[in-house]
């Protein structure tokens, strides 16, 4: 999967290599060879660990159903920084996926302490972009979102203060709101599940997000009535909360199976066909069947002057209102990977892996990818020299962010608040 087109692929950063390991995320290479095609965003290395992203692989290949799901935060209004997660939804959509969107305007109340008022403004314009990306799905505020909210009253049964003292440091002093919108998010990241059916979900996320991705594939577990594992010779079904009844008909339904007090032994039989089949049983008997969601993390597109991409700092990034000229002035006043002076970049080439433009044409402005391949080892030979490609970038950015614009005014109507 390391193409030339990925910058990180010959030294991949340390930092990222030892937070995957510490909790256990997989690198993506992992799943190398089961997606038909790749997507760019792996291509080119942006999305680079994942947790049981293969069950989502294996759907798109197999044609099978699988729900893709994100949330925003309405905080601020949408910019550059948030379109690669956008794309990422947009393309599991176009793979078959069922899609959800969520605006977490509870996150944003709870948190950040925005009015619901902005919320909704904020909303808007989040679902727009993704309107103008292509996007397909469904979509939800979550206050407003009844089904949702009993469902992560449903998932606070089985979490309590300390888990989230653990997951999150939450001290004596934080508000309840905050641990609700946590809820919130697991119920969220549920919630196709239900509101659809069960099924493998995949969660595109920033590594920022990883906590609650554990802690939802923790509360996904402990919702179900069964656990079904694969023992030499026999596979186990165990009832962790199952109705009696229900695992009478585990037993009834696998003729040469044994019951025991709380399990129920099956020789010989696949593992998925009898999971599929105990997942039935268990959703006639009113439990959830929840398969475990799944996560893809990707790199941060970083802010036009080096560091974070904030809306916090207006200079580091570009959102889709902004006049033409204050578009330009941001690109061409961008940190670049060019030397100190003309002549040592003629001679020793720019450093494109760590120049925010060239990292800004590979997440967004350049789609082909010989073209950039191109940019990148005119960079690197030093015949390309960092004025020319800020006029060339600040060309790219102007024509899509012209081009966006107008998509965002045409999808506008697209857009619900429910
Ligand atoms: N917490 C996320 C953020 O800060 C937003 C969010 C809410 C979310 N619900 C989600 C992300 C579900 C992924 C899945 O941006
Ligand atoms: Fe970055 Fe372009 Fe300068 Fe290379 S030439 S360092 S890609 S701005």
């Amino acid at each position: 999967m390391q193409t030339p087109m990925n910058p990180w692929s010959s030294q991949p950063s340390e930092d990222i290599e030892k937070l995957f390991s510490m909790f256990g995320i997989e690198p993506i290479g992992s799943i190398d060879g089961i997606l038909p095609t790749n997507p760019s965003f792996i291509g080119r290395g942006v999305v680079v660990g994942h947790r049981d992203y293969r069950v989502i692989a294996e759907a798109i290949r197999d044609k099978k159903p699988f729900h893709i799901l994100t949330g925003f935060m309405p905080s601020g209004h949408p910019h550059l920084g948030h379109l690669m997660v956008m794309k990422e939804v947009v393309w599991h959509v176009q793979q078959g996926g069922t899609g959800y969107i969520t605006v977490a305007d509870r996150e944003a109340h709870a948190v950040r302490d925005i009015p619901w008022r902005k919320c909704d403004e904020y909303g808007k314009e989040y679902l727009q972009c993704l309107y103008a990306l292509g996007y397909h799905g469904k979509t939800y505020f979550q206050s407003r979102n009844k089904r949702l909210l009993d469902l992560a009253f449903e998932a606070a049964t089985r979490v309590n203060f300390s888990e989230l003292q653990a997951i999150y440091g939450f001290s004596d002093e934080t508000a309840l709101a905050h641990a609700e919108s946590v809820i919130t998010q697991v119920a969220d990241i549920l919630y196709p599940q239900i509101e659809s059916m069960p099924a493998p979900t995949v969660v595109p996320v920033g590594i920022d997000q990883d906590p609650h991705i554990r802690l939802t594939r923790g509360v996904a577990h402990k919702l179900r009535m069964f656990t079904v594992e694969e023992r030499e010779g026999y596979i186990s079904v165990r009832s962790k909360d199952a109705p009696p009844e229900a695992l009478e008909e585990v037993y009834r339904r696998y003729p040469g199976s044994k019951k025991y007090e709380a399990h129920v032994d099956i020789p010989g039989g696949r593992c998925v066909d009898v999971s599929a089949e105990v997942r039935r049983i268990e959703i006639s008997h009113g439990g959830f069947g929840f398969f475990t969601p799944s996560s893809t993390y990707h790199r941060f597109i970083p802010g036009l002057q080096g560091g974070k991409m904030s809306s916090s700092v207006p200079e580091s990034t570009i959102t889709f209102t902004e006049p033409d000229e204050v578009v330009r002035k941001k690109v061409m006043a961008a940190l670049t990977g060019g030397r100190a002076t003309l002549a040592e970049q003629k001679e020793q080439g720019g450093e494109p892996d760590r120049c925010p433009l060239f990292l800004l044409n590979l997440f967004h402005m350049v789609e082909d990818d010989s073209e950039l391949a191109e940019i990148r080892r005119r960079c690197l030979g030093g015949e390309l020299l960092c004025g020319q490609c800020k006029k060339e970038t600040a060309e790219r950015v102007l024509a899509f962010v012209r081009d966006f614009r107008e998509k965002m005014e045409a999808s506008a109507h697209m857009v619900k608040v429910e």
